[in-house]
């Protein structure tokens, strides 16, 4: 029997969607803060493969998630190409910034990633032995416009001005940087392949930040190049591409890229998606993740809303950006009820 989640990357539709969700291992889960305190800190938590293959089966074992998703962080690519990286509690991502041709220069060639991320993919070798095996397990990398804003800025920004300011002030730096990440995050996911992933996610948060051409030079272009030389690698692999907030760039993402799934956020409606990207394949979202924190009929009636929206086509259920660690797990088990029942 072939896994849903494939099914529905394979372009067909099904009674009832396959599901799993964004950040499904993470804060929200009481078990989850037990094995990050255990292992100190953030980092150590990505780098310990037991720990992490830990974590990355809990709400597996708690909830029956059709798709298990690798735990780790797109920051880590920045790091095993020379980059400091550090996690501020309560505040986030720190990272030393490249915004000069000699910081750009000054790191690491896209094959001497492997050294840094080994841990990963042992990972990923535990993870294929130990899921159940109706789970898929989804490999990911962030794409390369979304991780450039993080090394520029050294940090997250609210509207990834710093990278904006230096694609503006010197595009050839900024290009060299884009394709470093591009070629570096081919060799990344291709490895995960090789340990054991299935299909492979690439997170463009920030996408929908990008206008007009830079749409097409920094969230299409890369995404090809991305998906062409991993399939070149690994024929019928499924990509899922998520080009948060892309809006109305959403239509013909996946006809442009290669992508096999489209990422929708809870920006965009469900029937407005069903209608305009869902006609070219199979789309994954999209529920408010706000709705696991407020919970009650709305929740219920939402997730209903959502499956409905995409009956009429190939359809994994997500939501549209991650859980946040207010969100209640009892919600969580009501969602999938709401999906399932
Ligand atoms: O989804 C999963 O369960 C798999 C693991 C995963 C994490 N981060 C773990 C994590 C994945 C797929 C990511 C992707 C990621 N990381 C993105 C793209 C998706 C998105 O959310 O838009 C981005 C932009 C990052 C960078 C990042 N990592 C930030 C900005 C932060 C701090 C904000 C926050 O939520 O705390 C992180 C930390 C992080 N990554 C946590 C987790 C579980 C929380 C760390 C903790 O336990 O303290």
């Amino acid at each position: 029997m072939t896994k849903t989640i494939l099914s529905a990357l394979a372009g067909q539709t099904l009674p009832v969607p396959p599901i799993w969700m964004m950040r499904q291992a993470g804060r929200y889960l009481p078990e989850y803060r037990a094995t990050r305190e255990k292992a100190g800190d953030f980092l150590t938590l990505c780098y310990t493969p037991e720990l992490a293959a830990e974590v990355t089966l809990q709400p597996i074992r708690r909830y029956g998630f059709d798709a298990a998703i690798l735990f780790a962080d797109i920051l880590l690519l920045p790091q095993a190409l020379g980059a400091d990286l550090w996690f501020v509690t309560g505040e986030g991502p720190r990272l030393s910034t490249i915004t000069t041709p000699a910081g750009l220069a000054a790191l690491k060639p896209a094959e001497a990633i492997h050294v840094t991320l080994a841990p990963v993919y042992e990972t990923v070798r535990i993870l294929a032995g130990d899921l159940p095996k109706e789970v898929t397990l989804i490999g990911f990398a962030g794409a390369p416009w979304t991780v450039a804003t993080y090394m520029v800025a050294g940090r997250g920004t609210p509207d990834q001005g710093p990278a904006h300011a230096l694609k503006a002030a010197d595009r050839a730096t900024f290009q060299g940087l884009i394709d470093l990440l591009t070629e570096a995050t081919i060799d990344y996911l291709s490895a995960q392949v090789e340990a054991g992933v299935e299909v492979v996610k690439l997170f463009d948060s920030w996408a929908g930040s990008l206008r007009g051409q830079d749409f097409d030079d920094f969230a299409m272009a890369p995404a090809k190049r991305i998906i062409a030389a991993l399939k070149a690698r690994h024929p019928g692999l499924p990509v899922i591409a998520f080009p948060r907030e892309a809006g109305a760039r959403y239509t013909g993402f996946a006809r442009a890229t290669g992508a096999d799934c489209v990422a929708l956020d809870n920006s965009v409606s469900a029937e407005w998606a069903a209608a305009n990207v869902q006609k070219d394949g199979c789309v994954q979202g999209n529920l408010d993740p706000a709705l696991l924190v407020t919970g009650g009929e709305r929740l219920v009636s939402e997730t209903r809303r959502v499956v409905r929206a995409f009956s009429g086509g190939p359809h994994i259920f997500n939501l549209g950006h991650g859980i946040t660690p207010e969100a209640d797990p009892d919600n969580v088990q009501r969602m999938i009820d709401a999906v399932r029942g």
